[in-house]
């Protein structure tokens, strides 16, 4: 809705790309109908999912896509997680709940930004997450 996800998602892929992976799909769950975005999933070895909060928890869309992530368990990934938040959050918090269950690998640790990504520190956070995963799935 504000883009801050989007933002994020921008600043995340660009740490992927520059750690020398060459195809970086960024998909929106708003935009985007689930199951194309889980077909690209299956294809992947690195997948890197950013949830804003909402209503405490996550988007609706985004809640399909973690589902059925762990309904059909595309084995041999490398996970790792992002998200925003502007009071209490939810979405982070929600997507570990996910990833627990269905026993994701994640490379790294999972990145909350409050707001929009406008502050140093989370731009550097989101970047080396995206290099983190480009790195693990160069192996
Ligand atoms: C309907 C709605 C519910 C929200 N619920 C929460 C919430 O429970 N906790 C929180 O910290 N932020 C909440 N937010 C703030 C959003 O996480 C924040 O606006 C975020 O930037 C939205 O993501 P986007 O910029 O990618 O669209 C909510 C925003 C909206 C519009």
């Amino acid at each position: 809705m504000h883009g801050n996800t989007a933002r994020m998602a921008e600043i995340v892929a660009r740490g992927a790309a520059e750690a020398g992976i060459k195809e970086v799909k960024v998909y929106d769950v708003a935009k985007t109908e689930v199951s194309f975005i889980m077909s690209d999933i299956w294809k992947y070895k690195g997948v890197i999912i950013g949830a804003c909060a909402h209503y405490g928890s996550m988007f609706p869309n985004m809640t399909l896509l973690v589902h059925e992530i762990n309904e059909f368990k595309p084995k041999d990934k490398c996970y790792a997680t992002f998200g925003g938040m502007s009071w209490s959050g939810g979405g982070v918090k929600t997507l570990a709940k996910y990833a627990e269950e269905g026993k994701w690998n994640l490379v790294t640790e999972s990145v909350e930004v409050k707001g929009a990504p406008i502050r140093e520190e989370d731009w550097d956070k989101l970047y080396n997450l995206g290099k983190a995963v480009a790195e693990a799935v160069k192996g």
